[in-house]
């Protein structure tokens, strides 16, 4: 596919970003479990967190495969930041462009597009993961409030940022059209952040617990209408499989580049490994793993930016780059031996920060479900044509 000089531009742009200001960081940030608030704040200004709203909030209105290209560069230095960066660009500002009213937009979404604001979103439960129609937390209309009241888990900046975009059953005798989506901010009476999760990866950004007892959130923050809530998730995590298809893609490209770096200065028997047929094999099927996930990556963008339906395109994108970044981290370790089981390098924090990918926002299983329901409905209305 072939990128506009505009995708370049911004593409070099946040690789110049990512490498200057994330990549020296990264690995103390994940040592530490310390949140990139000050390079989060820089990319607002560089209008990296309103990367898809209109100009008239205050975003840059790029297209998503510009979007895609600087996800992939942020991931390529820190995959934690780059989810922060997903969760809140695809599911949060688009949810806000989807099924916010003007007041909601200019009141959220103007700040959050300047990276003010962050957003993040709440629909899994302890019990409710891949089935969130299953979701126990409820929301009862009492005046001009709604009164919100369960547990969120394993939700993507929990304790930093700003707005959480919550989903609730409004109706529980209704299955998914009686869940709808709120707007929820940390002042609001009632909600409290839970325990935060002791992760194996992405460990500079936080992950935690919601807790909502009696949370008393004003009628006007409702998201859509009443019962929209699964579509307004449903559509939300169709943006945000691109973009967390786009971050795996950026962990992969820099799983390969760090092996391939090494092999050439690693130097046993003699001569640099790389030199090797047996591990030049394993970088050609890496190589061509990750170049792979890139067409898919950039065609599930590009029928986005087409206007046309894309949840088939942006799961089969998620799969497949999810799992290539699992199996590129997993080559770049055994390709560094003993060294890439010790954090002296950075492919030990890529594997890690890698396995999660195949998990949140819809396990590859789920992925699965998706693609086959398409392909499926696909064929049969071939058929009756
Ligand atoms: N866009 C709009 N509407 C959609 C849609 C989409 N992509 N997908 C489904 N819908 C609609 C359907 O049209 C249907 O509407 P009607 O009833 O009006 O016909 C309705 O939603 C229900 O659809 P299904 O019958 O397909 O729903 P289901 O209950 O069988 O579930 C599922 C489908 C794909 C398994 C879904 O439950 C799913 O995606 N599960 C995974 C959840 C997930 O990804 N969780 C991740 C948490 S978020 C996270 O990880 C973020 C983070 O912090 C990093």
């Amino acid at each position: 596919m072939e990128l506009t000089k505009e995708q370049l531009m911004i593409q070099k742009m946040a690789r110049e970003f990512a490498a200057k200001d994330l990549a020296p960081q990264a690995e103390e940030r994940d040592r530490n479990h310390e949140y990139p608030a000050e390079s989060l704040r820089k990319m607002g200004e560089l209008g990296l967190l309103g990367m898809l709203v209109p100009e008239q909030y205050g975003g840059e209105d790029m297209d998503t495969v510009s979007y895609a290209l600087a996800m992939s560069e942020v991931a390529y230095a820190c995959a934690s930041t780059a989810v922060i960066m997903s969760v809140h660009n695809s599911i949060c500002c688009g949810s806000l462009i989807r099924f916010g009213t003007e007041e909601q937009r200019t009141r959220y979404l103007i700040p959050m597009a300047k990276g003010e604001i962050i957003g993040s979103f709440a629909l899994s439960e302890p019990e409710a993961g891949s089935d969130p129609a299953s979701m126990e937390m409820t929301a009862r209309k009492d005046g001009d409030y709604y009164i919100l009241n369960g547990t969120k888990r394993w939700i993507t900046g929990g304790a930093t940022s700003g707005v959480f975009i919550v989903l609730a059953k409004t109706d529980p005798d209704a299955g998914h059209k009686g869940i709808s989506a709120f707007l929820v901010t940390k002042d609001m009476e009632g909600f409290a952040t839970g325990r935060l999760e002791d992760k194996m990866g992405q460990c500079a950004s936080d992950t935690t617990d919601l807790i909502f007892s009696e949370c008393k959130v004003p009628a006007d923050h409702l998201l859509g209408s009443e019962g929209d809530g699964f579509v307004v998730a449903m559509s939300g995590l169709d943006d945000g499989r691109i973009g967390i298809a786009a971050l795996s893609l950026g962990l992969g490209q820099a799983a390969l580049d760090q092996a391939v770096a090494y092999s050439k200065q690693r130097v046993q028997f003699g001569r640099p490994i790389a030199d090797n047929q047996g591990l030049r094999w394993m970088i050609a099927d890496m190589a061509t793993d990750v170049e792979a996930a890139r067409l898919l990556v950039l065609n599930a963008a590009a029928k986005k930016d087409r206007g046309e339906k894309c949840s088939k395109e942006a799961s089969m994108a998620k799969l497949y780059a999810s799992e290539m970044a699992n199996r590129v981290a997993g080559q770049a370790i055994q390709i560094h031996g003993g060294y890439g089981y010790t954090r002296e390098f950075p492919v030990e924090r890529f594997y890690r920060d890698a396995r999660v990918l195949t998990i949140y926002e819809g396990t590859s299983q789920i992925q699965k479900i998706v693609i086959a329901n398409h392909v499926i409905s696909d064929r049969k209305k071939r058929k009756k044509k």
